[in-house]
């Protein structure tokens, strides 16, 4: 089949390949990439796992034609952490309040997450569980992935992290 070329920005890297018209965006991310923290969890768009962020949205890579992303920019799980390994504010607030147990939905929970926090900074709970309801996990019953995100919220707007960790 014919293989289109595509130009991207993912993590602030700019990255090309060649796609066929049907490669889905997780497709290229984990086998052309290599970033294989986007997971695949389902065939229907309804796990979330896959989720990553496109041009300040969130959407489900595995939705997505490789070749929509052509010109974008694209952020994983793999580029939330800085230069130097310091977590980001959020997966220091999984690790913190135990937001996860088997990890298989933890990068598109935290990537979801991100962008739910860009776009309300102080998300309410109920803002919080309606803003991570696209993405499922099968293991925490969802509370401790609310006070993660609760954590980082805290985080970010200058709490003292111990207060907020209580
Ligand atoms: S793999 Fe389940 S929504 Fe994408
Ligand atoms: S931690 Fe196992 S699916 Fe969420």
């Amino acid at each position: 089949m014919a293989k289109t070329r595509i130009e991207l920005t993912v993590n602030g890297q700019a990255v090309e390949g060649l796609v066929e018209p049907r490669t889905l965006l997780i497709h290229f991310l984990r086998e052309q990439l290599g970033l294989t923290g986007p997971h695949i969890g389902c065939d229907t768009s309804h796990c979330g796992a896959c989720t990553v962020d496109l041009d300040g949205k969130s959407v489900k890579s595995c939705t997505l034609f490789a070749v929509q992303a052509q010109g974008s920019q694209v952020l994983t799980i793999e580029g939330l952490a800085a230069a130097d390994g310091t977590l980001h504010v959020l997966q220091e607030g999984f690790r913190q309040m135990h937001g996860l147990q088997c990890g298989f939905c933890t990068p598109g929970m935290i990537t979801r997450a991100y962008r739910l926090l860009q776009e309300n900074p102080r998300p309410s709970e109920q803002e919080i569980r309606f803003g991570i309801s696209g993405n499922l996990c099968r293991c925490t019953g969802y509370q401790n992935i609310v006070k993660a995100v609760q954590y980082a919220a805290d985080r970010l707007a200058g709490i003292d992290v111990k207060e907020a960790a209580e």
